[in-house]
């Protein structure tokens, strides 16, 4: 039986997630038995790749993006969309690999959707949020993104860096994939503020996030400093919007 809402896709973007890949994807599975699981793997030297497959050959609802190397997290996702909007799926989630994100809480995103959200974003700093085990670093870098992302976007959304989300398929044609530069995490930021000018639904759903304790993250210098100037450079475009509106 297909949920409201329509036919689901779930993209698991993964880089060395080789023990936590066969784990995600059986909760997944168990979460939304509907759904089919779209794993972009950029080439894992760890042989995530090969697990992928293993998993895809014994179950229907499993497919695998094999990508020739590490482009980053936008590149994968945008890559992933492209996958699913030309498969004709009507709803397409996010999710890390490394057990961050519940999949147990998937549904609640995907029913937000359901009932007319465009976006619906799983969020740590809305009432109700919560991180678990994450270093008081990076909590305070996830926080002060956050706040960077509302004074220099105006937009209205508490965890524009959240990736843990369900997106109507519509939302990803209307706002546009072809242009999007951002490789990085900051790609989460791009495409929420462009949901936003587009004056589409954006929802958040407190989510509970729970550090990896397998694996390590690939947050890097280089992924910041990327996130730092696309945010400014967007900030100033947007101002520069304003005043000319204005005139
Ligand atoms: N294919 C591919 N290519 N996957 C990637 C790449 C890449 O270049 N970089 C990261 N990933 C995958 C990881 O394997 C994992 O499944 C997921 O993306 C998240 O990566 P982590 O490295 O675990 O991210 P994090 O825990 O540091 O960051 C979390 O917070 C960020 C900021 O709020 C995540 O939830 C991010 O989605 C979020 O933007
Ligand atoms: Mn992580």
């Amino acid at each position: 039986m297909e949920r409201p809402g329509g036919r689901v896709l779930v993209i698991v973007p993964t880089y060395n997630e080789r023990e936590n890949l066969p784990v995600i994807t059986r909760r997944l599975r168990e979460a939304l038995p509907d759904a089919d699981l779209l794993v972009a793997d950029d080439n894992s030297p760890d042989g995530t790749g090969e697990i992928a497959d293993e998993l895809a050959g014994r179950d229907d609802h499993i497919h695998v993006l094999h990508r020739p190397g590490k482009q980053g997290l936008g590149a994968a996702y945008i890559a992933g969309f492209r996958w699913g909007l030309e498969r004709g799926y009507d709803i397409l989630c996010e999710i890390d690999a490394d057990g961050s994100h519940q999949p147990e809480e998937l549904p609640q995103l995907v029913d937000s959707v359901g009932r007319g959200a465009d976006l619906a974003i799983g969020s740590r700093w809305v009432p109700g949020g919560k991180v678990v085990n994450w270093p008081l670093r990076r909590e305070l870098l996830s926080r002060g993104a956050n706040i960077y992302v509302r004074l220099m976007l105006g937009i209205p959304v508490r965890d524009a860096t959240a990736g843990f989300r369900a997106y109507r398929a519509s939302t990803l044609r209307k706002i546009g994939l072809d242009d999007v530069e951002s490789q990085g995490y900051c790609f989460q930021v791009d495409l929420t503020l462009r949901t936003v000018r587009h004056g589409l639904r954006v929802t958040e759903v407190p989510i509970r996030f729970v550090e990896r304790t397998v694996g390590a993250s690939k947050m890097s210098g280089d992924i910041m400093k990327e996130a730092l100037w696309r945010i400014t450079v967007w900030g100033f475009q947007g101002m520069d919007r304003r005043f000319r509106r204005r005139r």
